[in-house]
């Protein structure tokens, strides 16, 4: 097997940080997840499963974010272009002021630092899709949990919790081959959902019914679109396997009861300090819990017990 075809299977890291993002719930996912030769996120996000999991012979990743899809895009057609923004540049083609890279070599990364985060955030206009996926790339990775919308996004880098700027060209390259022949689209989850091939497999991860997610996200998910998502999913149940994720609340439980299974699950995970929090007391990050219901509409024990390699590629703290 080439190396090539050994990457496109393998799991890999998202490359995105992602609020909502189940990296640190792949491995339970996993677990309930059966045979299938399509398999389609409707509410992509930084698509930890998709990720985590082989390829199958359909894939498609799909996000109502433009801006999120237009990095999904350029990483998996033009990753070079993308690379290359993400370097200093000879300053007649840098739109990045001097003063801003003087220390850094023309064609090396740019740094992680709190002025550039600052310039992209509320300086720099992209011009083209690459620049806006070059900016949207570095934020993602220099925001406090990759929290993109920008009235709560905040520098959260670290230099021992996350991914270094060296290393994000070879994150990019790893994440395109994985990318190579994938479905990526820019729809309201109705659309897809309706149009996903009869058998084939979606893993449906909305926004939350009980939080504040428009916090996190650029689209508000109201209450109607929870009942909207709901109805949709139960008029292709009989055609579609379907495993939900959602926040463990009597309403989900209600609009889910033609279900086949619903599981409590709990996990551990942790939010690593940033630089800017290293003066605090505690030696550790912050601990957390959490908590979700799964609802499949097929029993479990149809599901593979698949066990990737994560030790590979993951480094559970480099996120
Ligand atoms: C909880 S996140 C998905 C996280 C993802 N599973 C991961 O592991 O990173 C929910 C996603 O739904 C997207 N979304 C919100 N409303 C949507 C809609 N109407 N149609 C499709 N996607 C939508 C948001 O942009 C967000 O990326």
């Amino acid at each position: 097997m080439s190396s090539y075809i050994c990457v496109m299977n393998s799991s890999i890291n998202s490359p995105f940080r992602y609020a909502g993002g189940k990296f640190y719930a792949r491995k339970l996912i996993l677990a309930h997840i059966p045979s299938h030769t399509a398999y389609i996120e409707p509410f992509a996000g930084g698509g930890s499963i998709f990720f985590a999991k082989p390829k199958v012979r359909f894939n498609q990743l799909n996000d109502i974010d433009d801006e999120l899809v237009n990095v999904y895009l350029t990483i998996r057609d033009n990753p070079n272009d993308l690379i290359c923004f993400l370097k200093r540049q000879p300053s007649e083609k840098s739109k990045i002021p001097e003063y801003l890279t003087e220390d850094v070599l023309v064609g090396s990364p740019l740094p992680a630092t709190k002025e550039l985060h600052g310039f992209f955030k509320n300086e720099f206009k992209p011009k083209s899709t690459l620049e806006r996926a070059g900016c949207w790339f570095y934020l993602n990775r220099t925001s406090y949990s990759g929290i993109m919308n920008t009235k709560n996004m905040y520098w959260g880098y670290g230099d021992k919790y996350s991914m270094q700027p060296k290393n994000w060209a070879q994150n990019i390259m790893r994440t395109s081959q994985k990318l190579q022949g994938v479905e990526i689209t820019n729809l309201d989850f109705e659309n897809i959902i309706d149009k996903a091939p009869n058998g084939a497999l979606l893993f449906i991860d909305p926004p939350y019914f009980n939080a504040a997610q428009d916090k996190f996200y650029q689209h508000f998910f109201s209450k109607d679109d929870h009942s909207r998502l709901a109805a949709c999913l139960r008029r292709n149940n009989h055609r579609l396997k379907l495993f939900i994720t959602y926040d463990n609340t009597p309403e989900i439980r209600e609009l889910y009861s033609w279900a086949t299974e619903m599981h409590d699950k709990e996990w551990n995970y942790c939010l690593q300090r940033t630089d800017d929090q290293k003066n605090r007391t505690d030696k550790k990050g912050e601990r957390y819990k959490g908590k979700e219901l799964f609802i499949l509409n097929y029993n479990s024990n149809q599901a593979l017990i698949f066990e990737p390699d994560f030790a590979l590629f993951s480094s559970g703290s480099l996120v």
